[in-house]
């Protein structure tokens, strides 16, 4: 028997209950670890085989139950307990993004480099903050920024880092133009003394259908959610520039300081992509900087057919792209790129026992230098070894197909006289509702559509989001699952129409 399978055995079938020294994963453990990996992927693997559905529908008050019984101060010593344990309060009512009924939230299923790539990551727990915590992963993250600034369009100034997810990416975003203005307007470096007496003049200008993390932002960066100015999305919930530029003239005439217009490339619910030309001439015109929240459509850099759909992009200040939304990649892996790198300076502060500045005068790629975290992830990993094995071309190929799909689903749902769609599908995701043709009352239909969703959740066939859009409820498709088909989800749509005719009949109210 060679030491694998005796180590395999042996954790088999004796209790694994090592010291803590004996526990940690070196070069005296490895056989242990070999053996233990192995068991964790067997788990997990015969857990995927035999996972049916997106969601049992378990209701927090039976999941909570379960938890009641568990005593953190008490271990359970041995490894096998531990994952049967972890079975019952975890795997078996898991929510599943790989599954074809999964349609819910901008979540995608892994590739299988990505996953070895973060077992390699985890193992060794690199940091990269600085380089003597890091080496080769330093380069691996900073070739993987480059490699992202020139599917933007950008050249050598460009620059940027690998952050926790988009929401960390468009706060950075705000910190930088919020500095840039200041320095400009004010000769005031807020980075030093704070935020200056004028800065409740600053605005930030973003379609209502942005993402919430650009007032989150505003709100940290001192602003208030108040500084954020919502300009209205036209019929193709693409942000109206007449509405934007009435804001920005009644700013001017207000005393009022552009400081940033957000567009999306992939709005959140709708996927629309807003008018990035427009907005940058006018952010051109008007010094603003202007920053691109491409979390989700970010895809559509590494398409074949549509990468078109960002031109502009490249005009952008800054951009945000989730490689955990539209490269397939495990949360978190996500970035945040500049195209004039020393603006990233506002986010260095050179401490002795870490960054010292006599590393980056001599050359040293500290990359804490450039982001908001200290100790980080080594994220750009799972990435690396995506693109190393499978290539972006596939990537992009996976992002099309789902294009391709949702524009099947859209036809599948006009097809149904009581399905209302209320857009033509941008990337993929689809919002709708149930709309039955005799004797509800709007509320009513807002309270059917909130039924059928959690229906489906309850009874374990399918998980589907809802929005409101326009004052009204609606359902909503977002497929991110590229081994989705049409015919998995005729099934899911079949269901909402099932639940729809059956609970009309009884009242709902909200
Ligand atoms: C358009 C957009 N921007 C930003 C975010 C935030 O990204 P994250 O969840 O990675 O922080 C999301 C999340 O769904 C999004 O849809």
């Amino acid at each position: 028997m060679d030491k694998l399978s005796a180590a395999i055995s042996s954790t088999n079938e004796t209790d694994f209950s090592p010291t803590l020294k004996e526990s940690l994963f070196t070069a005296n453990s490895q056989h242990q670890y070999q053996a233990l990996m192995a068991q964790a992927v067997e788990q997990i693997s015969q857990h995927i085989r035999s996972t049916d559905r997106a969601f049992t529908g378990i209701s927090v008050e039976a999941l909570s139950q379960q938890f009641l019984q568990i005593d953190l101060d008490t271990p359970l010593g041995q490894w096998r307990p531990a994952l049967d344990e972890l079975n019952r309060l975890y795997l078996n009512d898991a929510v599943h993004f790989h599954h074809s009924d999964y349609l819910a939230h901008l979540n995608c299923p892994v590739t299988l480099p990505s996953l070895v790539g973060e077992a390699i990551a985890s193992a060794l727990n690199t940091a990269v903050e600085t380089w003597d915590q890091s080496a080769g992963a330093t380069l691996i993250e900073q070739a993987l920024i480059d490699w992202t600034c020139n599917k933007i369009g950008w050249k050598t100034l460009a620059d940027g880092v690998f952050t926790s997810g988009g929401s960390q990416s468009n706060l950075m975003a705000m910190l930088l133009a919020r500095h840039r203005i200041c320095q400009q307007q004010w000769q005031w470096d807020p980075h030093q003394q704070g935020l200056p007496p004028e800065a409740n003049k600053l605005r930030i200008y973003t379609s209502e259908l942005s993402h919430f993390s650009v007032q989150k932002a505003a709100s940290m960066l001192g602003l208030g959610f108040d500084a954020v100015v919502t300009v209205k999305a036209d019929r193709f919930q693409k942000m109206d520039l007449h509405d934007l530029t009435f804001k920005l003239e009644q700013a001017s005439q207000q005393g009022l300081i552009p400081m940033a217009i957000v567009a999306t490339a992939g709005t959140t619910d709708f996927g629309s992509i807003d008018p990035l030309h427009g907005i940058a001439a006018l952010c051109e015109s008007l010094n603003i900087w202007m920053h691109v929240d491409a979390a989700y459509g970010g895809g559509l850099l590494v398409s074949e057919k549509f990468s078109h759909k960002l031109n502009g992009i490249d005009r952008a200040d800054s951009v945000t792209v989730d490689y955990h939304k539209s490269f397939f990649q495990p949360v978190a892996c996500s970035g945040f790129m500049v195209k004039d790198a020393s603006q990233l300076g506002c986010l260095t502060y050179h401490a002795e026992y870490l960054n010292p500045l006599r590393q980056q005068q001599a050359g040293i790629p500290d990359l804490i230098n450039k982001s908001l975290q200290t100790t980080r992830r080594f994220d750009a990993l799972k990435l690396w070894l995506t693109l190393r094995v499978l290539g972006a071309k596939a990537i992009g190929q996976g992002f099309d197909q789902l294009l391709h799909l949702t524009r099947q689903v859209y036809w599948l749902l006009l097809s149904h006289p009581e399905l209302e769609v209320v857009h033509q599908p941008q990337i993929s995701t689809l919002v709708f509702r149930f709309l039955p043709n005799v004797g509800n009352t709007a509320d009513e239909i807002d309270a059917l559509n909130l039924a059928i969703q959690a229906q489906l959740s309850k009874q374990g066939e399918a998980v589907i989001a809802a929005t409101r859009y326009q004052g009204r409820q609606y359902l909503k498709f977002t497929l991110l699952n590229p081994a989705s088909d049409i015919k998995a989800i005729h099934n899911v749509v079949h269901k909402i129409c099932h639940y729809g005719h059956t609970l009309q009949r009884q009242p709902q109210t909200l």
